[in-house]
């Protein structure tokens, strides 16, 4: 018994000595262009989600989805969040492949998750992602409003797509996508 249990204790630490030599040593790959593996995507998206339902605070979104709103919301997005989730120009972010993990683009993959899970995330950020904490930058009152659009992109009133889709893409730098890539 005795020896199984050191077996398994030299195991143990086999194990976490190989994990940070490999870690340590340069091993692992660290490029954001590369595609996620299946496994990591899962194992990851898994994690945030869970963590977003844990830690989220208990709150309802104090705005409805009136058009104002939605509009409101929609110049948030724009200006601050379309560069990365892409926008009726852009559907897809010319950044899109540039993150690991993947931004989703919010056009074809609505954001999913309660307004609750989405308010906390967009405050705080997602660690070791390319997705920034907003909550001093924004006011909570523009948190909220990007919070409503983005629980709504899928189903917009036609006034507030005609406003979403004649803004367009920020003037920011953002690129057009190179035709071909040269990797
Ligand atoms: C610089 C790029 C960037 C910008 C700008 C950005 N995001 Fe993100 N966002 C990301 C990335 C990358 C992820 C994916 C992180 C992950 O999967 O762990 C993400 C994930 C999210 C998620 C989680 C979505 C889900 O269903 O998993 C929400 C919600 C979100 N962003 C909202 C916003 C909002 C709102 C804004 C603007 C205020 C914004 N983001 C601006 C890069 C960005």
């Amino acid at each position: 018994m005795k020896a199984f249990i050191l077996g398994v204790l030299i195991t143990i630490v086999a194990l976490i000595g190989g994990g940070l030599f490999v870690a340590e040593t340069g091993r692992v790959d660290m490029r954001a262009d590369v595609p996620p593996p299946q496994f990591e995507r899962h194992i990851a998206g898994g994690a945030m989600d869970a963590s977003a339902d844990r830690n989220a605070p208990k709150v309802t979104n104090p705005l409805p989805p009136t058009s104002d709103n939605l509009i409101a919301g929609a110049k948030v997005y724009l200006d601050h969040c379309a560069l990365c989730h892409g926008d009726p120009v852009r559907p897809h972010s010319p950044l899109e492949e540039s993150f690991y993990p993947r931004p989703p683009q919010f056009m074809s993959d609505a954001a999913d998750m309660g307004d609750q899970d989405n308010y906390y995330i967009t405050q705080h950020g997602i660690r070791w992602s390319g997705m920034p904490a907003w909550k001093d930058v924004l006011s909570d009152q523009d948190i909220w409003e990007v919070v409503t659009f983005i629980g709504h992109m899928n189903n917009l009133p036609l006034d507030v797509k005609a406003v979403f889709a004649l803004q367009g893409a920020p003037p920011a730098a953002v690129p057009t996508k190179k035709p071909t890539k040269n990797r």
